[in-house]
Formats: structure tokens, C-alpha cells, sequence
């Protein structure tokens, strides 16, 4: 399949792009006033930022973060890496990905499944895994040439955040502290995300509804708006906050807190004026790490909720159409 940046320019927008109209962004009013919770990471009181991620994370399942300790330079270089690797060309954008014989770097448009997709959607990813670093980064893009540097440091950088996010959600929600540091954090993953100007945003969409299928997002989205959240039957916009990071809570987070935190179903709208880049940070577990709610969270008032299963199982369930049926029969307890 054809990357959409080498031929999105044409001006028009093909009829496999079209959703139907239930899916199309715009019939669903975006409520004013109503924005995700920005939280000051540097915020004196501990107990404080750790309740406000909580409530944020219950609430919204989404929040944003300042005053995060990376360096707002690494950050825009890190923009600036994103999008001169998607402004390259098609076959280089290829050529570059090509480096592990076992394809961990992944270069692809609209979604894993195109090929059996209905729709597609406007948007073009690279993803890779990204630690341990030294594993990897031989199979990572060496252009544009500052690629491996750039991306190298902001991984790191990302990881130890993750790391410090985690472990204020553990507090708040009585887990010990280093709950997610092994199998459950194992693999987290950058993805570069690219979303060239669309020439009819009201009929398509630059991602589908859906939650994130990790632990938790750490999403870079730079200055262009497109990011919305679906709360209480409404999208409301992430606004982008100049140099902070947008944090969201994954699917598996949810299941492990026994639903005390929402891994909130999120969705990406384009726009006719300006490309729009952004870097994703996945925090994901090994393929064979078992899911289950926490027990520190289950007891006889809070019963569980969700049934223990494979990480990997729930990774291809959650691919499988339709209606996500067979995700459902994985996790749920009941189906009540
Ligand atoms: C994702 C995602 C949001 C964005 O990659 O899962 O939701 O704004 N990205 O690119
Ligand atoms: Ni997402």
C-alpha cells in the first residue's frame, strides 16, 4: 500500500477515506469550558499532584503535564527529527525502515490492518520498539541523520517520565511503588504519527475511536490541534499547551486498576491547512505478561472485574472486527 504522503497533495479525497456518517467527525458538539486538567509535575505538595493525576485519570483518563524535566529543546528537536523523516521521500522513508531482518521498525499508513480495513484513515506511522536502547537502535532510521541521537535521548528521557508517572499512580492507588517496574513496562515503543492537511476533514478521520491497548501514552502533539477525547457522549479538544506532554491511560491500566482509572476512548480529526506530526511514547508490557487487576485493588466489596489473560491475546483480539466482540469475551468477567 501507497504511503499517503506521496500522493495526499492530489487535492481530493478518495472514496475509501469517506467514514460513514455515524463515525464522521462534527456530529458530535465539543462542549466549551470543558478541558483536560493540566497538572505542574514540579508542584510542591506531592500528596497533591498525586490526586489531581488520580482524579484526572478517573475523570478524563487524560491530563497534561508541565514543568516535566525534559528539556523544552530536546522536545523540539525531537518535533523537528518527526517531521523531516516523514517530509523524505516514500522509498526512503522505506529504505530506512528496512534494517532489522525481523521488522521491528514499522513504516505503515492508516492502521496494521489496511488491508482489511473498511475505511482508511488519513494518516501516515512510523513505530519502533526503543529499549533496551542498545537492542534496538541499530534497526532504527539513520536518516534524517540526527535520527538515532535525537530519538536515542528523547527515549531515554521518556522513559525515565513514564517511570516517575507510574509511580505516582501506584501511590495513589495503594500499589507498591515498583508494581509496574518488570514484565508489565517491558516493551514501550516510540511512534511517529504524521497527518498531512486533508483536503475534506468533515468526512474522515486521522485515527478511529479508540483506547490506547498499553499501559500508558506519553504523546508529544506539538502545536496543531486535532486530539479529542470522548467523554460522557462528547468530544472535547486537547488544546495543546506549548512544551507539555498529554498523558493518557491505557487499556491495560484500567483492567490492572480494576477500572478506578479510565483508559479513555480518544480520536484524532485532520485539518485542511497544516500537517500535523506527533511522537507517541508506549509504555507496553511483554507478549507472554499475564493482565489481571491488581489484588491490592480486588476484595470482597471491589470484586474484579476483568479476567486474567495474555497480553498478546488481548493485542490481536483487539485487532479483530467486528464490534470488538472477541476483546470483550477475552476480558470481561460477565458480560452484564
Ligand atoms: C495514538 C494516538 C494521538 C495523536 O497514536 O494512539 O492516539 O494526536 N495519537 O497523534
Ligand atoms: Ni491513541
Amino acid at each position: 500500500m501507497e504511503l499517503l504522503s506521496n500522493w495526499c497533495s492530489n487535492g481530493s479525497l478518495p472514496e475509501s477515506y469517506v467514514l460513514p456518517p455515524e463515525a464522521r467527525p462534527g456530529n458530535l458538539i465539543v462542549p466549551l469550558g470543558k478541558s483536560i486538567p493540566v497538572i505542574d509535575l514540579q508542584g510542591k505538595d506531592r500528596k497533591e499532584t498525586i490526586r489531581q493525576i488520580l482524579k484526572a485519570g478517573k475523570e478524563f483518563g487524560f491530563f497534561q503535564i508541565i514543568n516535566h524535566g525534559v528539556s523544552k529543546d530536546l522536545m523540539d528537536e525531537t518535533m523537528k527529527v518527526a517531521e523531516e523523516f516523514h517530509a523524505m521521500s516514500g522509498l526512503d522513508k522505506e529504505r530506512e525502515c528496512l534494517k532489522d531482518p525481523n521488522g521491528s521498525c514499522k513504516l505503515y499508513t492508516s492502521s496494521y490492518t489496511y488491508p482489511r480495513e473498511e475505511f482508511h484513515l488519513w494518516r501516515d506511522a512510523l513505530t519502533h520498539p526503543c529499549r533496551p536502547l542498545d537492542q534496538h537502535i541499530q534497526f532504527w532510521p539513520e536518516n534524517p541523520t540526527t535520527y538515532r541521537e535525537v530519538i536515542g535521548e528523547y527515549s531515554v528521557e521518556l522513559w525515565k517520565l513514564s517511570c516517575r508517572i507510574l509511580e505516582l499512580i501506584c501511590e495513589g492507588l495503594g500499589l507498591s511503588i515498583n508494581y509496574f517496574s518488570n514484565e508489565l513496562s517491558e516493551a514501550p515503543k516510540i511512534m511517529i504519527n504524521h497527518y498531512p492537511p486533508c483536503p475534506e476533514p468533515s468526512l474522515t478521520l486521522g485515527l478511529r475511536k479508540h483506547r490506547d491497548p498499553n499501559i500508558i501514552t506519553i504523546l508529544h502533539q506539538g502545536q496543531i490541534n486535532g486530539l479529542q477525547v470522548f467523554k460522557d457522549g462528547l468530544w472535547i479538544a486537547v488544546e495543546p499547551v506549548p512544551h507539555a506532554f498529554v498523558v493518557n491511560i491505557g487499556y491495560l491500566l484500567q483492567i490492572i486498576s480494576n477500572g478506578k482509572l479510565n483508559g479513555a476512548e480518544h480520536r484524532v480529526v485532520t485539518n485542511s491547512r497544516d500537517a500535523r506530526t506527533t511522537v507517541s511514547f508506549f509504555v507496553y508490557p511483554s507478549d507472554e505478561c499475564l493482565i489481571r487487576p491488581a489484588k491490592a485493588l480486588v476484595n470482597a466489596s471491589n470484586p474484579a472485574i476483568y479476567k486474567p489473560f495474555k497480553f498478546a491475546d488481548f493485542f490481536i483480539a483487539s485487532n479483530v472486527k467486528p464490534d470488538k466482540e472477541a476483546l470483550k469475551e477475552l476480558i470481561y468477567k460477565s458480560t452484564a
